[in-house]
């Protein structure tokens, strides 16, 4: 169990037992990591899933939403048995719609100047701060980057906001949409370079079927599997198996 590596102190244990075992015991404490993919492959799903187990761990959640609004999304995650509302209540998973910063920070315009990336990033690092976060997504970094346009002002942001998270010991998972033509692991190219980690979430037909994959392809500060894994989305949560060559599936 996930539990086995709870005494890692410079792990942030996922809770999400075939990531954990891929990851020998959890992300590096502090790391920013790039979860990415096309359209359902369950980069939501996950995301939530390792912020519902750091909420129940003790460890503030925030979860901040650039696309979709967060209340439809929580309607998205009660059949999870893994999804807890009282979470909610008690505060310690937390969802922050980032239209609503925007708007608080008069950011309206379509292309944001540097002066505007400095205060949204220092902006997310004060709630960060303030609320004490140990776990942070946001869903999507896509979408933010739409709004720098130039691949120096996305270096500029991720690279910031990744350093000053991690100063406030904040492991982040930043959800990067693909499209399935894609062929490098983010949007602008930029995103994978300068992420600690990339966990890539994929689409896999085989005999008729469309399954879900996952593969770690880097992850700084640790050794991993660079295998690819089946990623089910069931009742209780993300469940890996190896894909294995030969193309069948088994239990480990
Ligand atoms: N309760 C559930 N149990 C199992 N699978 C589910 C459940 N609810 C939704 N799904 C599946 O999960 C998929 C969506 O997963 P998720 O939203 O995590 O993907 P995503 O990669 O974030 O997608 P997007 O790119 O649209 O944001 C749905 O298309 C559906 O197939
Ligand atoms: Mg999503």
């Amino acid at each position: 169990m996930a539990d086995t590596y709870s005494a890692r102190e410079d792990r942030c244990v996922t809770g999400i037992e075939g990531l954990d075992n891929i990851l020998n015991g959890g992300i590096p404490r502090g790391n920013t990591i790039l979860v990415t993919g096309s359209c359902g492959t369950g980069k939501t799903t996950l995301s939530i899933e390792f912020l519902v187990h750091g909420a129940l761990q003790g460890e503030r959640s925030l979860y901040i939403s650039v696309t979709e609004a967060s209340d439809k999304l929580l309607k998205n995650m009660i059949p999870y048995e893994f999804f807890d509302p009282k979470l909610i209540e008690e505060r310690k998973l937390i969802f922050i719609d980032l239209p609503v910063i925007y708007e608080k920070l008069g950011l309206q315009k379509l292309d944001f100047t540097l002066e505007e990336i400095q205060i949204l990033v220092d902006q997310i690092v004060k709630v960060v701060v303030e609320l004490n976060v140990k776990r942070l997504v946001i869903d999507s970094i896509t979408s933010i980057c739409y709004r720098l346009t130039t691949e120096e002002k996305i270096r500029e942001f991720i690279l910031r906001l990744g350093t000053e998270l991690s100063d406030a010991g904040c492991t982040t998972l930043l959800v990067s949409e693909l499209l399935p033509s894609a062929k490098g692991y983010s949007q602008y190219g930029v995103e994978e370079a300068i992420a600690d980690g990339i966990i890539v979430l994929g689409n896999l037909e085989r005999r008729g079927d469309l399954l879900r994959t996952l593969q770690v392809v880097k992850m700084r500060g640790t050794t991993h599997s660079r295998a690819k894994y089946v990623l089910d989305l069931t009742p209780i949560g993300v469940l890996l198996v190896p894909l294995l060559k030969g193309g069948s599936v088994e239990m480990r």
